[in-house]
């Protein structure tokens, strides 16, 4: 039980325990891609997870696919980046951002005028997606990724890292996971090219490596990170048998070291007691929505199973989630209605257990 709040070192920092703030959406930005100042309030609030994972952040203003994400491809936007690294350090926290190209899951009307919605291949997704006025509509016949579409992706990546990097921000995570971009090439459902980003599981599996030596070679592999959800069906994946595709990638990335591999976990399976295995660094594992992320669910998988677990919606409501954890203090249950409205109601009010009213306590006043 104890092992969860021993330190553990990633990469060239150290993190305070195991315990990671799951990257979470929170559609606060506004319309120029850029974070409030209660966004740096937000993460500083939540500095006592081991390591913050932001919200999804496009690394170019084409690879938007909700409205209110921020992005990390302009001054403006780095700068709100910094203020929220500023104050994250200031509270002893670390803070990994999260890029994330949604690929067939986006909108025209969330990006350039002159993009496109792309993806691996010509595969719509059988759902609806946000316009940039919030209205819900089926989602777009994505336009395939030519060779300079590509090269243009990898480049975004790069770019949108050595920005993190500038912002003070100390890594990176892909969002190779839940049916956006990156994970769109590691499917066979998404990806049906013949061509060298596709066809097999090395193909499929080219495509995130790239991304991650390009991001590598930018900012240090030892700052970043790579999130997959091997076999995962949201966003309308079918992902199920594609074990040779995830082995593959965990072959082709192994050699670069990035900083960790973050898997999404339904339940164990052969291919993830072996992606565990192989891996050569940092292990971390996300079982929330599947197999539950209480204490008492995600502490016994730290060491065997996991060097580091991630924990998403119960940051949210419990800002001083590893000290509860910690001390066994009540946890606060969240509010799904705001989780992705604007301003701060559900983002920054939820208090530290030190401000809230004790009952024992309050029984003598
Ligand atoms: C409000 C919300 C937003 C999310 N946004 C992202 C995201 O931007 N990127 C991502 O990789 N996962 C995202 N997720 C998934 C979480 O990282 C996590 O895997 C999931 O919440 C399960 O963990 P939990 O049960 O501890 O919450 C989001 C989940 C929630 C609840």
């Amino acid at each position: 039980m104890s092992t969860i709040f021993e330190p553990w070192k990633l990469g060239r920092i150290e993190l305070a325990n195991r315990v990671v703030m799951a990257p979470m959406t929170r559609n606060r930005a506004d319309v120029a891609g850029v974070l409030p100042d209660s966004a740096a309030t937000y993460y500083a609030q939540r500095a006592g997870a081991g390591l913050i994972i932001t919200e999804g952040t496009q690394p170019s203003a084409a690879a938007q696919g909700y409205p209110g994400t921020p992005g990390l491809h302009t001054d403006d936007q780095e700068k709100a980046w910094a203020r929220v690294a500023d104050a994250v350090h200031a509270t002893g926290g670390r803070i990994f951002c999260q890029l994330m190209h949604t690929g067939r899951i986006s909108h025209e009307s969330l990006i350039p005028a002159d993009a496109r919605v792309v993806a691996p291949s010509a595969v719509r997704a059988r759902l609806d997606v946000a316009r940039a006025d919030g209205v819900m509509v089926p989602a777009p016949e994505p336009v395939p990724l030519d060779e300079a579409g590509i090269r243009q992706v990898i480049e975004d990546f790069a770019a949108a890292a050595a920005r993190a990097a500038r912002a003070g921000l100390d890594g990176v995570e892909l969002h190779a996971a839940n049916g956006y971009l990156l994970h769109q090439f590691l499917s066979p459902g998404t990806n049906l090219r013949t061509d060298r980003w596709g066809g097999s599981p090395e193909g499929r599996a080219r495509f995130v490596v790239e991304v991650t030596a390009a991001v590598a070679e930018r900012i240090g592999a030892d700052r970043v990170g790579v999130r997959i959800s091997p076999g995962g069906q949201f966003n309308d994946m079918a992902d199920k048998g594609n074990e040779d595709t995830y082995m593959a990638l965990a072959d082709a990335l192994a050699p670069l070291r990035p900083a960790y591999l973050h898997t999404l976990r339904r339940r164990s399976s052969p291919l993830h007691t072996e992606l565990r295995r192989r891996w050569p660094t940092t292990y971390l594992l996300n079982t929330g929505y599947l197999g539950g992320s209480e204490l008492a669910d995600v502490a016994p998988l730290v060491g065997e199973e996991a060097d580091l677990v991630s924990v998403g919606r119960l940051f949210i409501s419990n800002p001083d989630l590893v000290r509860r954890w910690r001390e066994n203090l009540p946890r606060a249950a969240w509010d799904e209605s705001t989780f992705f409205t604007p301003g701060d109601a559900g983002y920054v009010d939820y208090p530290a257990h030190s401000a809230v009213a004790d009952p024992e306590q309050g029984s003598d006043a």
